[in-house]
């Protein structure tokens, strides 16, 4: 009985684990994208620059954040970490070529699927205090990401579902490989 006690309790910390590796990568990869963004916008949206670069510094601290969970754990970095980097890298050029309404649009997507990962995590791991506390940390200026990104009101054509959509798949699958490596 005691040990099931302990085992249950080793699976929970080792999700928790798993959960702060990908969430951790997953900041990294929202710096990329929003490094890759910022680059192109030069060019091609200069009007969301100052919420770009805002957005960037977010994710810097949420990256630190996770960051510094692993470091408490004695965890290493996610394997996706690299691959964060360079398919949120990608992304960000790519939209950002096809500026500003792109732009946005990523935003709403790939926030709109991060927030909803972030309650399902939350729920998920209401035992340790820790972690829910990380991911709760990070909720608001998630949310606000999304609203003002959202708040750009661009109207959603066919090739914006079609990208919103793409997007989507893409944050998830990302998600959906980190807590399996
Ligand atoms: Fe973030
Ligand atoms: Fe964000």
């Amino acid at each position: 009985m005691k040990r099931e006690g302990f085992s249950a309790s080793m699976k929970a910390t080792n999700l928790a684990g798993r959960v702060m590796k990908v969430n951790h990568a997953g900041e990294h990869g929202a710096v990329s994208i929003y490094t890759g963004q910022i680059f192109m916008a030069r060019f091609t949206a200069k009007s969301l620059l100052p919420e770009l670069l805002a957005f960037k510094v977010d994710e810097e601290k949420h990256r630190t954040i996770f960051g510094n969970e692993l470091k408490r754990r004695g965890l290493s970095r996610c394997k996706s970490y690299w691959l964060c980097a360079a398919g949120g890298y990608a992304l960000g050029i790519g939209t950002g070529l096809l500026g500003a309404h792109a732009i946005s649009l990523t935003t709403v997507a790939v926030e709109r699927t991060v927030l909803r990962h972030l309650r399902h995590q939350i729920e998920l791991l209401a035992q340790d205090v820790e972690a829910v506390s990380a991911i709760s940390g990070i909720l608001n200026d998630e949310q606000e990401h999304h609203d003002s990104a959202a708040n750009h009101n661009y109207p959603i054509g066919m090739f914006g579902r079609i990208l919103s959509s793409a997007v989507s798949r893409a944050t998830e699958s990302v998600i959906w490989l980190g807590m399996r490596l």
